[in-house]
């Protein structure tokens, strides 16, 4: 019996991260990416686009190519089109990236923590609902990584103009002694290697491990139904 597919997208490279973090849990589930190029990146387009975008690469993904499940690897489509992914296919699991705002709590030392985002994701219900029950007992600071989803497409941790936007990012977060900063967009850790240079002294906190745990407990359910 062929193990169940997987299916993951993001308007880029930045779901790679989680599929990444997801194979190494399980290394023989099949899985297939879409880089949703053409349209990236998806912050500042209008969220009605980001749910079609989500609406049609979902639908091939399970229709076409066969998956049993699909991971939605990019914080600002689980922002808009979550609900209406798992509205269209029923019973199928959809897996979204959730700001990490419960652990980043848990774990911070100076009681005030950094969620770095694009716009959508800050927007969204998701993050204010998440944020308003999890937060309780720390502040919440924010910060739009403008730039940081064009360098880490180009690959670019080390220019001086890359120093410069991580720097004037992150300031603001700094100022405010955020730890941990919760990298809630899926591109930002390929940019860590940038991120802890401009900021040594700050703790980074990446969701996708999490994310990856989930969608391999759904996934191992998935294959022992088919066997
Ligand atoms: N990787 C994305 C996210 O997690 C998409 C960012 C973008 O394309 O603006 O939000």
């Amino acid at each position: 019996m062929t193990p169940p597919a997987v299916g993951f997208f993001d308007s880029g490279l930045g779901g790679t991260t989680v599929a990444r973090a997801f194979l190494r849990l399980r290394p023989r589930a099949p899985v297939f990416y879409v880089a949703d190029w053409e349209h990236c990146p998806y912050g500042g387009r209008p969220d009605p686009d980001i749910r079609a975008r989500a609406l049609e690469i979902g639908a091939e993904l399970l229709e076409e190519r066969g998956c049993a499940m699909l991971v939605v690897a990019c914080n600002s489509a689980s922002a808009v089109a979550l609900d209406a992914l798992r509205a269209a296919h029923p019973g199928v699991p959809v897996v979204g990236m959730e700001p990490a705002v419960k652990p980043a709590a848990a774990m911070s030392r100076t009681g005030c923590v950094g969620i770095l985002a694009t716009a959508h994701t800050l927007r969204g219900r998701l993050f204010r609902e998440t944020a308003a029950r999890h937060a309780a007992g720390v502040r919440v600071e924010t910060a739009v990584g403008e730039g940081f989803v064009e360098l880490a497409e180009a690959g670019d941790v080390s220019s001086p103009a890359a120093r410069e936007t991580a720097a004037r990012v992150l300031a603001p977060l700094l100022a405010a002694r955020c730890d941990p900063i919760v990298l809630g967009c899926t591109h930002y850790p390929l940019l860590l290697p940038l991120l802890r240079a401009v900021a040594p002294e700050a703790r980074f906190l990446d969701p996708a491990e999490a994310v990856a745990r989930r969608a391999a407990s759904l996934w191992d359910a998935l294959a022992a139904a088919a066997r």
